[in-house]
């Protein structure tokens, strides 16, 4: 059996929760990320017949019936993960159409999974129908996305059409756009709900004075998603208070579309 911190999901798990907190996006334990693991390569590194304990979820997902996800655990601070991953990671298999978990590995201080697990299981399900090679829902409190949910327009035509102004890589990044969620009350299912069915049109979702979520193949694609959104919020921010002189034009942002080979999400652009 190799080393199960040698594996190279876990390595670069790691390495990007330890980014995340430097960016700033995770203060003390904010935020969370889960990632579906390959159950042949899991087998490399891990009996996975050898189950430490079984935890309740709290809802069904049949559909993630027997996956296993590698999760950040409630509570715990991602400063830390990268000193004692044992501790603030673990690595569940959902069984019983995902109404329980088994605790394969990690969470060894008598810890579980995120108290957002519902919107993430809730989230992979939904990204899974629209793309089967997505494996990452990703989701912290960057400081900008935060701050214009509390001085601009929730409509999520409207926030998309302005993180896409803000950079010029903001289209080509996200096409599909930003999703918008109202203020709700974080970790429940209803919140997992709502995230979900925002999910299945786009790959990003803002939860309105919280923070976002990112879906993604890898954990780079979903990183650079979350990135590339909250530099733009962070233009939005740096000259929202500023007399605008200029912008990216819908005309110019369908040579971006043509020149890039992406489609903007039908009825974004005039
Ligand atoms: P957890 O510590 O349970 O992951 O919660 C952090 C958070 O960001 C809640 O939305
Ligand atoms: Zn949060």
């Amino acid at each position: 059996m190799k080393d199960i911190l040698t594996m190279p999901v876990m390595v670069e798990l790691i390495r990007t929760i330890t980014n995340m907190y430097d960016h700033g996006w995770d203060e003390r334990n904010g935020g969370n990320v889960s990632v579906m693991l390959d159950e042949a390569v899991l087998k490399e590194y891990l009996d996975t017949d050898r189950v430490l304990r079984t935890i309740p979820t709290g809802f069904a997902a049949p559909a993630l019936n027997g996956k296993y996800f590698l999760v950040t655990g409630t509570g715990k601070y991602f400063k830390n993960v990268q000193y004692a991953p044992e501790n603030n990671l673990g690595i569940v298999r959902l069984i019983q159409d995902g109404t329980v978990a088994e605790l394969l590995w990690g969470y060894s201080d008598g810890g579980k999974f995120t108290s957002e697990f519902p919107a993430h299981m809730m989230s992979h399900v939904a990204r899974l129908q629209v793309d089967p090679e997505n494996r990452v829902i990703m989701h912290c409190h960057p400081a900008n996305l935060l701050a214009m949910t509390y001085v601009h327009d929730l409509d999520e035509v409207a926030f998309t059409r302005t993180l896409w102004q803000m950079c010029t890589e903001c289209i080509v990044v996200f096409p599909d756009g930003v999703n918008v969620l109202p203020w709700m009350l974080c970790g429940t299912n209803e919140i997992g709900e709502a995230t979900a069915e925002k999910m299945k049109t786009a790959r990003l979702v803002v939860w309105a004075q919280h923070g976002i979520y990112g879906a993604g193949k890898d954990l780079d694609e979903t990183f650079g998603l979350i990135e590339t959104a909250e530099k733009g919020a962070e233009i939005y921010m740096k000259i929202a208070h500023l007399p605008l002189v200029n912008t990216i034009t819908d005309d110019e942002m369908h040579q971006l579309e043509a020149h890039f080979g992406v489609k903007a999400r039908p009825g974004y652009l005039a």
